[in-house]
């Protein structure tokens, strides 16, 4: 497995270390759309002639596939097609396709299906995309990437067009199913690089105002206009130190997590975690304990409800200017209470919008990335990230290029020590002393020095049930910056395999936003690693 291991690293570093053609002024900018204050979505052509498909854009997932226009699960194929089966049942749940940019195999006269094999990804609140892997004619913003390995589903039960994973190939659903290839391929951001469309595996991206204008994808390149104060390089941090040598998800450090009002403020903590950036997150996901810390920060009524699994309280008046505070070391990203509240149809209880894990893990989605510029590195290893600044135009000049090596011209090698290994979650001090992260009022923390954050009150995973909430839209945000600390190297650790959690938006009953389920994507990096040497 040792050997493996290392026979894995040696041909990712000869790949590489591959000399690529120089040419900068290589970019590419694609443009997202934020759907159903859900998911983002971006738009890519297949076939010949092209059909647009409209694809949630996914940091947290590899693999790009597309809804096949013959899939059973949509209701409008029901009907023509009776008493359709998957999986050996009957389909009685069906979802309304007709929005969606669905894709036509028989209407493309250059599309292949690659034969190799089952496509297959799942995901924990039942849905599921299976079908096969194909190739064609694919222009992403008229930019030729024909050619690309990607899935066909045939069938698949989220309402959407399909998803353009941007993760690590390692990343890949390629094997741990029935008839999978077992053979990884380059994936989108990859075959980018191999085109010499960009000459790193690289993209910062720009979610925009959660509220307003779209933003957008830039490949191979930064602009520095949509950020405000220093932009940071991070390393990113493995997560899996036992299954891989380098980061296989997009993760980085989180030092420590509070909130303020005009009122108060209170850290949290500031015990180092890793966060995964997970685009094809709508909401995000936290320690139970620290979830409810939030909650009671919002108010001390909250209750957890296990029917909504979300803490639910008092809704806040419209004037709280409550935010949380993530703390990076040299950076302080806050993101406003409103973005994260969720407001019910039915009932007066709201909720938060922060699913509680009780494997401790963290996933930022969007309502965290929105407040973020970010810049992921994928062959360098690096995360770089400033405050975002909102614009009524979300496209991206390509007007610094990020270089072969991780260089980012103008950006910051960011000082705070990289997390290694999971600690209880404590707090030892305030996230807010003697930083540039100035708090207009200070009454002091209701935690003392060391407090051990009790995790006996463990809630099942966070699942979020149906519910009768979607998210409210308030007061846009405030950005606060600061400077920490020294770097030290990364060391591996333990750390136990779990799922990486995202929310999907799944029904919608009278048009509302309703987040029914957070879905877990498997990770077969364990068998990632067998594979690549055969
Ligand atoms: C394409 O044609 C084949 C053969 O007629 C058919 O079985 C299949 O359902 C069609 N696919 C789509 C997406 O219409
Ligand atoms: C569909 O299923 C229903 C109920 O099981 C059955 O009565 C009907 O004959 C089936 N239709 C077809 C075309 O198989
Ligand atoms: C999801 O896929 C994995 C891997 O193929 C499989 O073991 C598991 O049973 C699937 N889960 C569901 C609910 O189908
Ligand atoms: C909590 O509940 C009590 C009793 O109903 C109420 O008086 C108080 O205002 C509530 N607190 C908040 C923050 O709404
Ligand atoms: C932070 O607080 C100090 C002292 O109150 C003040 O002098 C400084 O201007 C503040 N900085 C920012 C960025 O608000």
């Amino acid at each position: 497995m040792i050997i493996a291991l290392m026979l894995y690293a040696a041909s990712a570093a000869l790949v590489r270390g591959a000399p690529f053609s120089k040419r900068n002024g290589n970019s590419l900018m694609m443009p997202l759309t934020h759907v159903d204050d859900s998911f983002y979505t971006t738009n890519l052509e297949f076939g010949n002639p092209l059909q647009s498909v409209d694809l949630v854009v996914d940091s947290g997932s590899a693999d790009t596939w597309v809804m096949s226009s013959s899939n059973p699960f949509c209701s409008s194929n029901s009907n023509t097609r009776s008493n359709q089966t998957y999986d050996g049942s009957r389909i009685t749940s069906t979802i309304d396709c007709q929005g969606l940019s669905t894709f036509n195999v028989n209407a493309s006269s250059s599309f292949r299906n690659l034969d190799i094999g089952r496509f297959y990804i799942n995901y924990t609140d039942g849905s599921l995309a299976d079908g096969y892997w194909a190739t064609d004619k694919v222009l992403a913003d008229s930019v030729d990437v024909s050619g690309m390995q990607f899935g066909v589903a045939e069938y698949a039960s989220a309402e959407i067009s399909g998803i353009l994973g941007i993760g690590f190939p390692r990343r890949e659903s390629v094997r741990g199913y029935t008839g999978a290839p077992n053979k990884f391929y380059d994936n989108f951001p990859q075959v980018l690089k191999d085109k010499g469309i960009i000459s790193t595996v690289a993209y910062s991206m720009y979610l925009n105002d959660p509220n307003g204008n779209s933003g957008s994808l830039l490949f191979g390149a930064v602009d520095p206009s949509k950020y405000s104060g220093k932009l940071y390089t991070f390393p990113m941090v493995n997560t899996y130190p036992n299954i891989v040598k380098v980061s296989a998800t997009l993760a980085m450090t989180l030092q420590g997590i509070g909130a303020r009002n005009k009122n108060q403020q209170q850290t949290f903590t500031n015990t180092k975690s890793a966060v995964l950036l997970d685009s094809g997150t709508s909401l995000m996901a936290a320690p139970q304990e620290i979830v409810a810390k939030m909650a009671h920060f919002i108010s001390e009524n909250a209750t957890y409800s296990e029917s909504d699994g979300v803490y639910t309280m008092e809704c806040p008046a419209d004037d709280d200017d409550t935010e949380f505070v993530f703390e990076f070391g040299d950076l302080f990203i806050s993101v406003p209470l409103s973005t994260l509240i969720l407001t019910p149809s039915s009932g007066s209880l709201c909720g938060l919008g922060v699913l509680p894990t009780e494997d401790e893990s963290w996933t930022l989605g969007d309502v965290f990335m929105s407040y973020a510029y970010l810049v992921f590195d994928l062959d360098n290893y690096q995360i770089s990230m400033a405050v975002a600044k909102f614009s009524k135009d979300g496209n991206q000049e390509a007007s610094v290029q990020i270089q072969s090596d991780g260089t980012i011209p103008g950006a910051i090698k960011a000082s705070a020590e990289p997390w290694t290994t999971n600690e209880p979650l404590t707090v030892s001090g305030s996230i807010f002393g003697n930083k540039k992260a100035n708090s207009t009022s200070v009454s002091s923390s209701s935690f003392t020095s060391s407090t051990r954050v009790r995790s006996d009150t463990a809630r099942e995973t966070g699942v979020m049930k149906a519910t009768s909430f979607k998210k409210s839209q308030i007061s846009p945000a405030l950005s606060h910056t600061a400077n920490s600390a020294s770097i030290l190297s990364t060391k591996s650790t333990d750390r136990p395999i779990s799922s990486v959690t995202s929310v999907a938006k799944s029904s919608s009953d009278t048009g509302k936003s309703v987040y029914t389920s957070i879905f877990t994507k498997y990770i077969y990096a364990a068998t990632t690693v067998a594979c690549n040497i055969s």
